[in-house]
């Protein structure tokens, strides 16, 4: 049990946010909520997380996005989280993403930069306090490029190589930081798409992994675990094969 703890939900309206929200409360987490238009759109959850496991639980609003304001966000923030997970993310049409660069740099905004921002302010003060855990959300889509969806993939490679840089820097000052990649999970972000279901995580089996990797200070997981091996297949595939494949 982690009574006392505090965990920081950032993009907490999602699926997959509200997965881990209630794993981590099921723990004896309190919880920071944060999300855009939070008030109006997580008191119904934060209602429900409090009356089934008694924790506390706030409600701050945020847009990962809006890199201005992160300063003063972090700065509110009562206590200082002990987990901060980052679940905040896009993923418009690939087609429509290359004719629009308004649609590519909201994923570059969003996926990448708002993460940097906000983990870059965030880190440091868990270095002072000597102790904390960040978990990004990254992808397998960020392991290689395909046509098929490669402004998304590459914003979460940037995300995956910040990522790794950052807990090379805070290893020695008792701050740990998590990868997690996901392959597909049934959420908002898929809806309507074809997925293999052997390969198709459930938002409350991410959350489980997410909730062990924290535990066992694990550096990368993936969700499922399945596709680590599937990724390490593709990233071999050599370029001059891999290159006429329509994937
Ligand atoms: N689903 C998958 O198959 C899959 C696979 C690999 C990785 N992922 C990653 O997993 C994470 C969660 O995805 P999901 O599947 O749960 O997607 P989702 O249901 O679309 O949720 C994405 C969340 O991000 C929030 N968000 C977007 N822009 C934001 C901003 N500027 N400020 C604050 N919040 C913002 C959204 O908030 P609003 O409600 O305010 O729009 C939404 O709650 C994402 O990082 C995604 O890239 C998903």
């Amino acid at each position: 049990m982690s009574q006392n703890q505090t965990a920081l939900i950032i993009g907490a309206h999602s699926d997959m946010a509200r997965a881990i929200a209630n794993q981590l409360a099921s723990e004896g987490y309190n919880l920071q909520l944060a999300a855009r238009n939070a008030q109006a759109r997580l008191a119904r959850s934060a209602t429900d997380l409090i009356l089934r496991h008694q924790g506390e639980v706030n409600c701050l609003e945020l847009d990962v996005a809006a890199t201005d304001s992160h300063a003063d966000f972090i700065e509110q923030l009562t206590p200082l989280p002990d987990v901060v997970v980052c679940v905040a993310g896009v993923m418009p049409d690939q087609q429509s993403a290359e004719q629009d660069y308004a649609l590519a740099k909201l994923m570059i905004d969003t996926n990448y930069a708002g993460v940097v921002s906000l983990f870059e302010g965030l880190a440091p003060r868990m270095a002072s306090r000597g102790t904390g855990c960040l978990v990004g959300i990254s992808s397998v889509a960020g392991d290689r490029g395909r046509q098929k969806n490669y402004i998304y993939g590459s914003t979460k490679a940037a995300l995956t190589t910040y990522l790794s840089g950052l807990r090379n820097r805070l290893a020695s000052k008792g701050v740990h930081v998590i990868t997690v990649k996901p392959g597909f999970v049934n959420t908002a972000m898929t809806e309507g798409m074809d997925l293999p279901e052997k390969l198709t995580a459930e938002a409350s089996e991410v959350a489980l992994d997410i909730s062990k990797a924290i535990q066992k200070q694990r550096n990368i997981i993936y969700s499922k675990p399945i596709w680590r091996l599937v990724m390490l297949v593709i990233k071999h595939i050599p370029e001059f094969i891999f290159k006429k494949l329509d994937i």
